[in-house]
């Protein structure tokens, strides 16, 4: 049977005291809306409708062309959200999805239990419900004596009894697409918020002679929905649980899982050991057998096999096998890390590629450069790239030496097996086998320190009897 789903997005989330959008508030590096609509997509629905409203540019910018969108202009409640997918989706046959944009750790799995119940049970709609110890805040499912959903109450408008039952509606249903938009139209605002409850359809379908049930979900985690900084903060560390957990039972060691935070895309090789202090971002792609961290951050960069990087910052840079990075280095957005390079302490490393076997050991700059294979580059030494007007591009040949406080001044070219002599500024460029030595020449002159140091003390005193 077709499915499709409706994301409700169009809140301002006023409770959030916030510039940005509710739904775009992210949880492991993702904006919430942006789970939601992951997870929709592996379950494979055919069509998503997103209900946008408040910063409705935002979250379309965000989300792009990979779902539909209906505007919300005014917001007058979640039933009113829905209806406004009326023209794009009310006359299609099949099953639709409602679910709320800031729910980000429903998962798959609990979609697809939820879808299974309702074609089981050829119920009109399903809700999707969670036991919770404290249920303060979201709307009570209540059942009949069949053990079916009779009604929801939103907690405003509970009574005491209403209030204690701890089974609470999620946001997330299955409906008949058809039967949805149907009683959607006899939805009222009479009630504490003056708005129009999604949730009310439920008692209309009831009293109508439909089925509706509730499947309630195993793990009551995924029902948090974020409406605070509080609950943020508490969806923030379930997702990280969550997380870590898929990792460890894939192979991979986290010392300290509670100190570790790895966000959703980002993918991790078995026997991979991460330290404390690790954080894995965005489309970070790690090999097998590495040692990461501790205190390091990796974003949006690959790194494969075998490579160990301490206490460092890694930003769209690639680190291939055997690599070693830090402890302290720095790689921006470009480097390319060779096979078996080692990038040593306070090692900043930008748009440069290094060819396999290369050494830069301590306390240099590489940007705007590319380093052949077995390069060794000296401690201190750097790559003047920038003029003040433009970047200028370093190159070094295999096999060169490039002594310890050289300056390398770009556009300059360095050959293979070259030697550098240490403390050269070099400006033109060295040939193949060459050195190049690029210094004043030293003078010692014999006895010359006392005879100094007497002068200036004799002038301390003579100055010091004038007073
Ligand atoms: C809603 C449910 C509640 C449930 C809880 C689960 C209703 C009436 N209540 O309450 O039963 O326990 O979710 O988290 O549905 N939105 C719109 N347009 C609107 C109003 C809201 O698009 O006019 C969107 C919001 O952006 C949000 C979602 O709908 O993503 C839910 O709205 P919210 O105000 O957070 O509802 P809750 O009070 O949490
Ligand atoms: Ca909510």
């Amino acid at each position: 049977m077709k499915l499709m789903a409706i994301v409700l997005a169009a809140g301002q989330g006023k409770r959030m005291k916030s510039k940005l959008y509710k739904v775009l508030h992210p949880v492991a590096g993702k904006p919430m809306v942006g789970h939601v609509v992951d997870t929709l997509k592996q379950i494979d629905v055919t069509r998503t409708m997103v209900i946008v409203g408040f910063g409705a540019e935002a979250v379309q910018s965000y989300l792009g062309d990979q779902v539909e969108y209906a505007l919300q202009e005014k917001q007058c409640g979640t039933g009113h959200a829905v209806l406004q997918a009326k023209d794009l989706l009310g006359d299609e046959d099949g099953m639709t999805v409602v679910i709320c944009g800031d729910t980000p750790l429903i998962s798959d799995v609990t979609l697809k239990n939820t879808i299974e119940l309702h074609q089981r049970s050829g119920a009109s709609a399903t809700i999707l419900t969670a036991k919770l110890d404290e249920p303060q805040g979201y709307g009570r499912v209540i059942r009949g004596e069949d053990g079916r959903v009779a009604r929801i109450v939103e907690q405003k408008d509970c009574n005491s009894e209403e209030a204690a039952v701890q089974e609470i509606n999620t946001g997330t249903y299955i409906f008949d697409n058809r039967k949805l938009f149907k009683a959607l139209g006899s939805v009222t605002n009479n009630n504490a918020q003056n708005e129009y409850y999604l949730t009310d359809v439920v008692g209309i379908m009831t009293s109508a002679g439909e089925t509706v049930q509730g499947y309630c979900m195993a793990d009551a985690a995924e029902s948090i929905g974020v409406n605070d900084r509080v609950a943020l903060a508490e969806a923030e560390r379930l997702f990280k649980v969550r997380i870590n957990r898929e990792h460890m039972l894939n192979g991979v060691t986290i010392v300290d899982p509670a100190n570790t935070y790895i966000e959703r895309d980002v993918v991790i090789g078995a026997d991979t050991v991460l330290l404390p202090g690790t954080i894995l971002r965005g489309k970070t792609i790690i090999g097998e057998q590495c040692t990461i961290g501790p205190q390091t951050e990796i974003i949006d960069s690959v790194v494969k096999d075998d490579v160990t990087i301490k206490q460092s910052v890694l930003q769209e840079a690639y680190v291939d096998n055997e690599a070693s990075v830090g402890p302290f280095a720095y790689l921006r957005p470009g480097a390319d890390i060779g096979k078996q390079v080692k990038i040593g302490d306070f090692v900043e490393i930008k748009n440069a590629k290094l060819g396999d076997g290369s050494k830069v050991s301590h306390l240099s700059y590489v940007g705007d450069a590319i380093v052949g294979t077995n390069v060794n580059i000296g401690c201190g030494a750097i790559t003047v790239n920038y003029d003040g007007f433009n970047k200028n591009l370093t190159e070094i040949g295999n096999d060169a030496f490039v002594g310890s406080n050289v300056n390398l001044i770009a556009p300059v070219k360095i050959g293979n097996g070259a030697y550098v002599v240490a403390g050269s500024t070099i400006t033109h460029a060295v040939n193949d086998g060459d050195l190049a030595i690029a210094r004043e020449r030293q003078t010692n002159k014999p006895g010359y320190a006392d005879k100094i140091k007497g002068r200036m003390k004799a002038k301390k005193e003579n100055k010091a009897t004038k007073e």
